[in-house]
């Protein structure tokens, strides 16, 4: 067979890089990440933890992991002139769309732009992962005219991310479900965002450009897109029969139902996903609330039953965000805030081994001849 013949839609199956960041084991069912399962690393360690472990190569001991958090705290404020952009965007744009522009903006600022060093690389995810929580928490603020809320240094940076988001110090319990959310969130192999990035940076484009893309990338509702899309449709349904009702139409008109489904993991249920569930009945519990979480293991029953089909991390964390008191247009900023950890580590990895990427096509138009 030639070369030209070989094609794979979506590119599904084919191996794009070498990685030593991630890797979705599906035979020993683990979400490989620098060599730890992260279903394991949730139950003892923070989001914070892990952005050491994807930055660094390894895990923080208790000095280092107060030494990121304090500088984490140095690291939240934008230059005015984001804000001052933010603020002429019309009402109606999407939180994806203010965060891409904003992003673009703090490339302006980045006086050593040119320089991909790893060092230089490394600083500056630092930097963005500072600043990229006041992006996503103030550009909705912004977007429906409200002041912007400065960062409180003194909360850690997850508490410190829901104190922007929701103008509320979070409870204890609220941070630990936030924080798990973040840490769940935080990388994932190549989806289609983190491939983005790495096919931006392998032109040698800059870190500020390749997050941009990713931005776009993530927004699609077959990507991240996909928790806000599931929240607007458990709210449409607002009952369990009605939410059953629902499916069941939308699966007979041949519809995608959001928050299932997996490219990787199309017939097992999404190990983060378990964890989202568990930390929805948890907050069920409290709050003696158990709509959301009934309505959502009614809409897994039927998804099993009819499609073979299990939820995916978006299905799940949706609600849980919803029962944070999230605003609903956060819901995908939030995960991309959270990936952007992840997609740095890979356009960092990509920089130190780049080869450029440039597929072929399996051309099916015409031939003439002049
Ligand atoms: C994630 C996703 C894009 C993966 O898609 P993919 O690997 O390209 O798989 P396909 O879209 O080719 O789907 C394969 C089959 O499963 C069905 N399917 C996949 N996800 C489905 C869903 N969420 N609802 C209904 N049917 C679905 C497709 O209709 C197709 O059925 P067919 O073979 O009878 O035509 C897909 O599952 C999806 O669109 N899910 C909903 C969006 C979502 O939750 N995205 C977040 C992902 S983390």
């Amino acid at each position: 067979m030639n070369d030209l013949d070989k094609f794979s839609p979506g590119l599904d199956g084919v191996v794009a890089t070498e990685t030593s960041i991630s890797f979705l084991d599906t035979i020993q069912g683990e979400i490989v990440i620098r060599g730890y399962d992260l279903i394991e690393l949730s139950k003892t360690y923070s989001y914070v933890d892990i952005i050491h472990l994807l930055l660094e190569g390894r895990l923080p001991d208790e000095e280092e992991k107060k030494a990121l958090e304090n500088s984490m705290n140095q690291r939240y404020e934008l230059p005015a002139t984001v804000f001052e952009v933010l603020k002429l965007l019309p009402e109606q744009t999407h939180a994806m769309d203010a965060l891409r522009t904003g992003l673009s903006v703090l490339g302006g600022y980045d006086d050593a732009i040119d320089d991909r060093s790893l060092l230089v690389n490394k600083e500056r995810a630092y930097q963005l992962l500072g600043q990229i929580p006041s992006i996503v928490a103030n550009s909705h603020r912004i977007l429906t005219k409200n002041a912007p809320i400065h960062p409180d240094k003194n909360l850690p940076y997850s508490a410190n991310f829901f104190y922007m988001i929701t103008g509320k110090k979070p409870s204890p319990m609220e941070e630990k479900i936030f924080d798990l959310s973040l840490l769940l969130y935080s990388e994932h192999e190549m989806p289609n965002s983190t491939f983005t990035a790495r096919v931006i940076a392998s032109t040698q484009s800059d870190l500020y450009g390749a997050l941009t893309g990713a931005v776009a990338s993530l927004k699609g509702n077959l990507h991240g897109g996909a928790n806000e899309a599931v929240m607007h449709l458990l709210l449409e349904a607002g009952t369990i029969p009605n939410f059953e009702e629902l499916l069941k139409i939308k699966l007979s008109r041949k519809e995608k139902i959001m928050g299932f489904g997996h490219r990787v993991y199309m017939k097992k249920m999404d190990p983060r996903a378990t964890m989202m569930k568990e930390a929805l009945k948890h907050l069920s519990d409290i709050k003696q609330d158990y709509l959301l979480y009934r309505m959502c293991e009614a809409g897994e029953r039927i998804m099993e039953r009819e499609k073979g089909l299990y939820p995916n991390l978006d299905y799940y964390a949706a609600p849980v965000y919803w029962m944070l008191g999230i605003p609903i247009p956060l819901y995908t900023p939030i995960f991309f805030a959270a990936r952007t950890v992840g997609i740095c580590t890979h356009v960092l990895e990509q920089h130190a081994q780049n080869r450029l990427f440039r597929p072929r096509v399996k051309y099916i138009g015409e031939r003439h001849v002049l």
